[in-house]
This record gives C-alpha cells, sequence and structure tokens, in this order.
C-alpha cells in the first residue's frame, strides 16, 4: 500500500523555528532580548509585581483587581497543605532520591488523591493547577527535610508564596529581603513560550490526559541539563572551579577544548542575551556584598567574559540564578526544582489554553529506514 504523500519537509533538527501553537500568554522575541507575559515586560513585573499575581494574569490574561488578587491569594495559601498519603509517599522514597526526581513521582502521586481526579473540565482543571502551584513548594522543602531525616514544616498562610517555601524549607520565617528576592526570581522562571517542558506539557493534554499528567511530563522535561537541569550544573562548574583553584577563564577554555558545553549558555531563541539574565545578575552581586561572599558572582562575571571572548554567546537564565540561589542558601540539586515551582505557573497557563482549543499533536516522522525486507524464520537466520 502506498503511503499517502508527506507534503511538508522536514524540520530543521529539534523543530528549531517550527511554530506549533498560536499563543497569547507570552512572547519571545529572541532578536532583541525581550520577554513578555500576556503584553507586560518581564522587566515590569520583577520591579512591580509578585509571583501571586504574575500567576494570575499567566492563568487569565489580565492583571485582577486588587479583591481578584486577595481572593487568588488567599485560596492558594489555603491549598498549600499536604495530605497525609502525600507526605507518607515522600518519607518512602530513598534518602539518595535526585529531588527532580522526587519531585516528578509527588506531583504523579498527588493526581491520585486530588478530589477533583477524573473531572478534566474548565472549573476542575483550575481548581487542579491551582493545587498545584500550591502544593509544589511543600512538596520540595518536604523531599529535601526527609532525605535529612527531618519532617515536614506546616506551610503558614500569612506568607507570601516565596516566604511559605522559605519557611518550610528551613524551619523559620526567612528575613523579608530574601523572600522578595526569590518572589521576583519565580516571576522570571514562570513562563517562557513553547519551551521544551511546557511543549511536553501540551503534548501530553492534547490527548485530553489530565493536567497532573501533563505537569509531569513537564517535569521530567524540565529535568535535563539541556533545559532547567542547567542550573544545578552552573553550581556544579562554580565549586569545581574554586575547589581547582584554578582562573575561571582556564576552565572555560578547558571545556571548550574538549568539545563540551558550558552551562547556563547559549539559547535556542535569544541571538542576545536573555533578558531574565542581568536582573538576576545584580542579585547575585548584591547578595554577594550582603553575604560578604563576592567570590561566586566575579566568579561568575569572569567565565561571562571568558564565553563572550571564545566562543560570542551570552548567559541564559540559569547562569546568575545559580549563585543567586546559592547565596540564598538553598543545595544546588534543589535549583530544578524551585524553576518547577515557578514554571508550573506556565504550565497551567498552557494546558487550560490547550484544552480550550484542542487537536491532538502529532508530527511525523520522516522514514529512512530500510523498506521490502522478508521475513527468515529464527532458525534459518545466519
Ligand atoms: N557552550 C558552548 N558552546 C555552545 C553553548 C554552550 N553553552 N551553547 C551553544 N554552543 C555552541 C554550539 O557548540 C554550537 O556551535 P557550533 O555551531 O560551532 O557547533 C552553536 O553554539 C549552536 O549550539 P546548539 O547546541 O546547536 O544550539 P541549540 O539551539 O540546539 O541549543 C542549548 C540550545 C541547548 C540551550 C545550548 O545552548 C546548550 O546546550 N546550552 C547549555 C545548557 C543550558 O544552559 N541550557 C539551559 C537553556 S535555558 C533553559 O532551558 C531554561
Amino acid at each position: 500500500m502506498n503511503e499517502p504523500t508527506v507534503t511538508t519537509q522536514p524540520s530543521a533538527g529539534g523543530l528549531e523555528g517550527v511554530v506549533v501553537a498560536e499563543s497569547e500568554i507570552s512572547y519571545v522575541d529572541g532578536q532583541e532580548g525581550r520577554l513578555v507575559y500576556r503584553g507586560f515586560s518581564i522587566e515590569d513585573l520583577a520591579e512591580r509585581s509578585t509571583f501571586e499575581e504574575t500567576t494570575k494574569l499567566l492563568l487569565d490574561g489580565e492583571l485582577p483587581s486588587a479583591a481578584e488578587l486577595a481572593t487568588f491569594r488567599t485560596a492558594l495559601a489555603a491549598e498549600r497543605s499536604l495530605d497525609e498519603r502525600t507526605l507518607e509517599t515522600i518519607r518512602g522514597f530513598p534518602a539518595d532520591a535526585e529531588p527532580m526526581a522526587a519531585l516528578r513521582t509527588a506531583v504523579s502521586a498527588l493526581g491520585l488523591v486530588d478530589p477533583d481526579r477524573g473531572d478534566d473540565g474548565p472549573d476542575a482543571t483550575r481548581r487542579k493547577a491551582i493545587r498545584l502551584i500550591a502544593r509544589l513548594p511543600g512538596i520540595v522543602a518536604a523531599c529535601d527535610r526527609a532525605r535529612r531525616g527531618e519532617d515536614p514544616v506546616p506551610p503558614r498562610e500569612d506568607l507570601g508564596h516565596a516566604a511559605s517555601f522559605l519557611h518550610q524549607l528551613r524551619g523559620q520565617a526567612p528575613d523579608p529581603e530574601d523572600a522578595r528576592i526569590l518572589d521576583i526570581c519565580l516571576i522570571l522562571h514562570a513562563e517562557h513560550g513553547m519551551n521544551a517542558s511546557t511543549f511536553s506539557a501540551r503534548v501530553t493534554a492534547a490527548t485530553l490526559s489530565d493536567i497532573h499528567s501533563a505537569v509531569t511530563s513537564a517535569i521530567g522535561t524540565l529535568k535535563g541539563p539541556l533545559h532547567g537541569g542547567a542550573n544545578q550544573e552552573v553550581m556544579k562548574m562554580l565549586l569545581e572551579i574554586d575547589a581547582r583553584g584554578i582562573e575561571p577563564a582556564a576552565h572555560v577554555r578547558e571545556l571548550l577544548a574538549a568539545g563540551r558545553k558550558v552551562m547556563g549558555f547559549g539559547h535556542r531563541v535569544y541571538r542576545t542575551m536573555d533578558p531574565r539574565a542581568p536582573i538576576l545578575r545584580r542579585f547575585s552581586k548584591s547578595l554577594g556584598e550582603r553575604t560578604g561572599d563576592l567570590r561566586w558572582y566575579r566568579m561568575s562575571e569572569e567565565i561571562v567574559d571568558a564565553m563572550r571572548a571564545e566562543k560570542g554567546i551570552d548567559p541564559n537564565v540559569d547562569f546568575f540564578s545559580a549563585s543567586t540561589y546559592h547565596a540564598l542558601g538553598i543545595p544546588a540539586d534543589l535549583f530544578t526544582p524551585l524553576f518547577a515551582i515557578a514554571r508550573v505557573s506556565g504550565w497551567a497557563a498552557h494546558v487550560e489554553a490547550q484544552y480550550a482549543r484542542n487537536r491532538l499533536i502529532r508530527p511525523r516522522a520522516k522514514y529512512v529506514g530500510k523498506r521490502d525486507l522478508r521475513y527468515v524464520p529464527i532458525g534459518q537466520r545466519d
């Protein structure tokens, strides 16, 4: 039987430049280095918004009124607690479980106990989205404490999203300045067009599977070192440079000479500086000044100069987030889970958008394998 004619050309490797959907959620301008959520620049949101307000903006498409925001914040805060069964699941994880793998598993398990499981209508999906956004910080904190043999810390409804996470992680309320810096980091990481994890979430949602499945797919995709996993790899590199006592530029040259990528640099879409990087660069510096340890910031700047000189490539969002989170006292292997805590807002907005105008996402591969072979019974093969 003849195969139907394939009318489209195979895309460039990695679907580069391929438009897979229309979206009103965010705009990434790779040439000019601009990022816009629902019409608002990332710089404006980072300066003036909060993670909760940005999440509401991403989900609804417009800034909330004061009353709407207050209701949303209360709803999020009220949904932070983890049920005993999920906490038991977390306690059962091996102590050496990778935090991203633990998060992926716990989010999948949450789907089993969600009160709206089995209902994928718009209202139930929004309630599930709010529960997911609200609970991810508690899961990450509980997994981190469990591996250290410590009990989970209950969330505090009176604190904002970022502050409550730091409280659950450390067991004490954070300094307000730390909490605000983390809140801005969450805003910066909340959404980014059709990135790999968002695409995963949309592919899963497009089969009309549920939002917990879509977010679980997305977490698995974010985990890889070419995507969200790069931020913890950056910290590994900074620690290695420090331990070796080598010049950062020499380390960069060594990596490049060995044909290796330098983590936290380069981007599929940006041809200039990722607009989130300068904001994180400022935090890396100011936190270094505050803690009296500018080593990581200075080392990062030397790596930026070396990469500019050697490859002409700029840092992406992951590069300065590493030294920023380190200065906030967050363990390196929680950097990518922290990315997920922020990005779940964007994933939820995309899942809702996918359901609203759904069509199965099912591309094709151009077959370049063998044809017309005859089956040889096993006893007759050489
Ligand atoms: N270090 C060294 N060289 C690099 C880097 C890097 N970080 N990034 C790109 N290049 C070089 C490549 O070697 C290639 O050079 P060549 O043409 O001489 O072979 C050229 O730039 C193009 O790179 P590709 O890997 O083809 O670009 P692609 O769009 O496929 O990859 C990616 C983008 C995966 C982000 C890449 O830049 C990379 O691996 N960066 C390091 C990992 C990283 O930081 N990921 C986080 C990205 S942001 C995010 O997901 C949140």
